[in-house]
């Protein structure tokens, strides 16, 4: 039977400003245009993981405002169990500001608002059962994160740890995990690296990095991924595409990694499906609302 995907993660309302180029530090810049969007990084993985098709719930929280009023009436309309969604009266919901420049790259500031009140006792509802995928993302808080990872490892659930964006973290967290994804300059943070390495640098960091961790999963964009399991390296090509806005690509990346993980996809088919996904995604606007559909995703001609 398919298990479900649960992720414990952050709920944003992002304001996305299209600007000609990033501002450089003490420049004064005028965007040409200025949009709302669904984000957080945890919402974002949910709607992938939902449109993808699994059984999907979301662990968070989210102010008493409008903001996260718009975002629980986003989510449950794209059929999320939402049963474990906190309201925070006294916290503003999450907010992040977006800059997309011409070429689709984004930089981003995060306002964590609801989603930093999370702590252990709102894990403590969680109820995990075997077959179960628990995905974590990194904008809420360890005590949180840590009491859910340890309840899905007692439940027999499976655990997915994407460390984005990086930050000083509680190292037992890293114990708990089954499945590591995380992008190349998370890497080089996470191993301590100067910089990033590349080509066969890469696979030998890859090789030897974090040993306890059965699955190392490094994203790589429009180049693919790098896959660390058993002991053996492989390469999965990525997908070409015009970007219009790359904001969410990875975060549709693990939503639909997980996806279809827990509906049964050995990690070969569920690495494809990810690609291609999170190919389809950075030639939409915004990060919740440019998610595929399975339809399109199985419509995806490389
Ligand atoms: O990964 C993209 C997301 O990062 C955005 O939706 C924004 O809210 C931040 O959490």
């Amino acid at each position: 039977m398919a298990g479900r995907v649960v992720v414990l993660g952050s709920v944003n309302r992002d304001l996305v400003l299209s600007v000609p180029h990033h501002a450089r530090p003490g420049e004064t810049l005028s965007a040409t245009a200025l949009a709302e969007f669904p984000g957080g990084k945890g919402a974002n993985q949910a709607v992938a993981s939902s449109r993808a098709g699994a059984v999907t719930q979301l662990a968070g929280a989210i102010g008493a405002d409008g903001f996260g009023e718009a975002m629980r009436e986003f989510l449950s309309g794209e059929g999320i169990d939402l049963s474990t969604l906190a309201l925070r009266p006294d916290q503003p919901t999450g907010l992040a500001v977006i800059a997309v420049d011409a070429t689709g790259q984004n930089s981003i500031i995060v306002v964590p608002g609801a989603n930093a009140a999370l702590a252990a006792g709102d894990a403590e509802m969680l109820d995990f059962r075997p077959g179960d995928l628990v995905v974590a993302p990194f904008e809420v808080p360890d005590s949180f994160l840590l009491e859910g990872f340890r309840r899905a490892r007692r439940a027999g659930a499976r655990t997915l740890l994407n460390p984005a964006p990086m930050r000083a973290h509680d190292p037992a967290l890293i114990g708990l995990t089954d499945l590591l994804v995380l992008n190349e300059t998370e890497f080089a943070q996470l191993t301590g690296a100067d910089d990033v390495p590349e080509g066969p640098a890469l696979e030998a960091a890859l090789a030897v990095a974090l040993p306890d961790i059965p699955v190392l999963i490094l994203t790589r964009g429009p180049d693919g991924a790098l896959v660390r399991e058993g002991g053996s390296i492989r390469a999965v090509p990525g997908h070409r595409v015009i970007a219009r806005d790359t904001t969410g690509a990875g975060d549709c990346f693990v939503g639909v990694l997980a996806a279809s993980l827990a509906q049964g996809r050995d990690l070969a088919a569920a690495l494809t499906r990810a690609n291609r996904a999170a190919a389809l995604s950075v030639t939409r606007d915004g990060a919740g609302a440019s998610m595929p559909r399975a339809a399109e995703i199985e419509a995806f001609i490389p």
